[in-house]
């Protein structure tokens, strides 16, 4: 597991980057996509990348990580409507392609099932994104998971359902079970990359990667990942141990260079949109 350092804007960007270079080495790459605030400057970049830079969603797969159970695709606060929002109204990916769990499924067992077997008959996912919720989940993984967990329904512990609250309305109508896909099934993918931005995120980001690996903390499983990067920004990484050695190895590595010169370009000031 990698970790590294950026300053507050560039850490998306460098998710973007990599999403982006993926994406031109493999034009069916199939993307593992995450909901959550963090996520909003990613796909904001991505779609930035399609409208100027030309990259093409046209035949990527996706599958979310997870969905509010109760929740049908087009309510207004299902991750459905959170991800047509952000991405996929924005960008050429088909909408056969793009897969979420349905959480108004009847059955929803027989639906953690179907969607299991999508992503395994898919190929598995090439390259899957990731945020960390404040109790330690990935997707909807909340503490204790087993590390072998296969798509399930979970109940949200009491913390996520109070972070998540002030994006529903009417407030408190967070719904208290989810689909997620298990840890198992994360720790599957080829590639992981993890976001994590905020002070707020600090705590959490100290205790999964400088951490011992406990199904207590669900995200410390990424520390077992052949092929896993973790980006935190500089509040993020306010308490972890040997922040200065990540932050020098990441500026010296050789293949970080050409992310090393779009970043300066990605985020040099833009003027403001045209009305
Ligand atoms: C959400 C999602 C996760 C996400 C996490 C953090 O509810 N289930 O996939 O990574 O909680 O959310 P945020 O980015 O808003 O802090």
């Amino acid at each position: 597991m990698e970790i590294i350092i950026q300053t507050d804007a560039a850490a998306a960007a460098l998710m973007a980057w990599v999403i982006g270079k993926e994406l031109r080495a493999n034009p069916r790459l199939v993307l593992g996509l995450a909901a959550g605030s963090t996520m909003e400057p990613v796909y904001r970049h991505l779609v930035r990348m399609h409208q100027e830079e030309g990259l093409d969603f046209s035949r990527c797969r996706t599958f979310n990580l997870d969905e509010y159970a109760g929740l049908a695709p087009t309510h207004p606060n299902s991750f459905s409507t959170y991800m047509r929002l952000h991405l996929f109204d924005k960008v050429n990916l088909r909408p056969e392609n793009a897969h979420l769990p349905n959480g108004a499924a009847d059955n929803l067992e027989a639906e953690c099932a179907r969607y299991e077997q999508l992503i395994q008959g898919s190929g598995g996912i090439d390259l899957q994104v990731l945020g960390i919720g404040r109790t330690g989940h990935l997707g909807f993984n909340e503490p204790p998971s087993p590390l072998d967990s296969r798509t399930r329904v979970q109940a949200l512990a009491p913390l996520t359902r109070e972070q998540n609250a002030p994006l529903f309305a009417p407030p408190g109508q967070v719904p208290s079970l989810a689909i997620t896909i298990g840890i198992g099934t994360i720790l599957d993918s080829r590639c992981c990359l993890l976001l994590a931005t905020g002070a707020r995120k600090a705590q959490i980001v100290a205790k999964a990667f400088a951490g011992p690996v406990t199904s207590m903390v669900p995200a410390s499983a990424l520390q077992l990942h052949p092929d896993c990067a973790v980006i935190l920004d500089e509040p993020a990484a306010g308490q972890l141990p040997g922040a200065e050695d990540y932050r020098r190895a990441f500026e010296q590595e050789p293949r970080w260079q050409p992310f090393r010169q779009w970043r300066a370009r990605a985020l040099a000031p833009r003027p403001p949109d045209k009305k």
